[in-house]
């Protein structure tokens, strides 16, 4: 990283509709992974590459972000908050915090979407930026099965040659890279959004670039990533964090295949396995087994309960026997003893499922 680091902007102002009903009280960023509120890997990992000055631009749930992380000072930071009183889309919300910048017309800020897990190289992709003199510089990955997201073909110079969000029409597949959520803009470039009204990043103004000549920079590379926007993909990333594959200095160091937080009462004989977390003051009964899945602050697992890739929200409770997998339940909801939960199953916040309500096999 160069001397002087540039200062980013965070957006962190989604719906985190998929996350439902993670989201229902709880902005996505601020949903706990291994441990902390998901946004504070983001910010350690930042601060680690020598970024010192970070604009979070909200509005989902904008309340809940300053009393928690404050001026940012207990993470090295110095963080502001500018929330939208409109949701004003990825490019939108990037314009709206612009005047909160002390860069210089020519020199780059770090943008990152709220909801990215990865090892990218950050002082790289602001040296990428530098090196290509880009108007913007894209963090690329490849993934299987790029529908979701938005496909950034490049030359071979690594040049950026279109910009298709979200593509409807297997044409429109032309690339396995994707817009890793990770971008170095020339500061002159964001003053050009337009002010006051919504605008979509990817689909309005990567395209407008493009078509005006300018410079767009990918830089591809194989590093851990992953976009946390759904409840499998979050419950994966917990994990990935806690087993040491996904980096962040703000998990601690050596804690194997569980993490167990302040407070929290374990059976003995529970099994706490493949980078399981159990939040404050949970109590896990006797003979449970719990793998890979995180349960959140004050929930309750009765005993012999069987909970795989599964999310439990605050303060929910799992019954005696329950079998959970790729499941989610939301804060405060109870689900009977001797119910079984499958892929992607999701229990509302407060819910109260009856003892023997749910089943996928007819013994019990
Ligand atoms: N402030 C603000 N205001 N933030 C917003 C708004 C808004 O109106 N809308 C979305 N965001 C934030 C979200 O909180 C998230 O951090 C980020 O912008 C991206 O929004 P998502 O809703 O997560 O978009 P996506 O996952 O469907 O697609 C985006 O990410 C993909 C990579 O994960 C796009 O950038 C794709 O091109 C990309 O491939
Ligand atoms: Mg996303």
């Amino acid at each position: 990283m160069a001397s002087t680091a540039p200062e980013a902007i965070l957006l962190v102002g989604g719906k985190g509709t998929r996350l439902r009903p993670l989201t229902v009280h709880t902005p996505k960023p601020m949903v706990p992974a291994a441990g902390v509120p998901f946004l504070t890997h983001q910010l350690a990992r930042a601060r680690a590459a020598g970024v010192e000055h970070i604009v979070l631009a909200t509005s989902y749930l904008a309340e809940v972000f300053e009393p928690y992380f404050g001026d940012g000072s207990a993470l090295g930071l110095h963080l502001e908050y500018v929330t939208e009183t409109e949701p004003l889309g990825t490019g939108g919300a990037l314009r709206n915090v612009s005047s909160r910048l002390h860069s210089g017309p020519d020199d780059p800020v770090l943008v990152f979407n709220g909801d990215i897990l990865t090892g990218l190289d950050i002082g790289s992709l602001v040296d990428t930026h530098r090196t290509s003199d880009a108007d913007v510089s894209l963090h690329l990955t490849r993934v299987s099965d790029p529908r979701a997201f938005g496909l950034v073909p490049t030359d071979p110079t690594g040049r950026v040659t279109a910009f298709l969000e979200k593509p409807q029409t297997p044409e429109e597949i032309v690339t396995d890279q994707i817009n890793a959520g990770a971008y170095v803009f020339r500061r002159s470039v964001l003053d050009t959004i337009p002010a006051g009204r919504p605008v979509s990043v990817e689909r309005e103004t990567f395209p407008g670039l493009l078509t005006e000549g300018a410079h767009l920079q990918g830089m591809v590379d194989s590093t851990y990533w992953l976009d946390l926007g759904t409840p499998h993909a979050f419950v994966r990333g917990s994990a990935d964090l806690i087993l040491g594959r996904a980096p962040s200095p703000a998990v601690p160091r050596g804690c194997g295949e569980r993490l167990v937080l302040e407070g929290a009462e374990v059976a003995p004989d529970a099994k706490l396995t493949a980078g399981t977390v159990i939040g404050r003051g949970a109590r896990i009964g006797a003979g449970s087994e719990i793998e890979g899945s995180a349960v959140l602050d004050g929930a309750v697992v009765e005993p012999g309960a069987r909970i795989h890739d599964s999310l439990i929200g605050e303060g929910a409770r799992i019954g005696a026997r329950t079998v959970l997998r790729g499941a989610v339940v939301g804060d405060g909801a109870v689900i009977g003893a001797d119910n079984e939960l499958h892929s992607g199953a999701r229990i509302w916040c407060g819910a109260n499922l009856p003892p023997g309500t749910v089943r996928f096999s007819s013994d019990m």
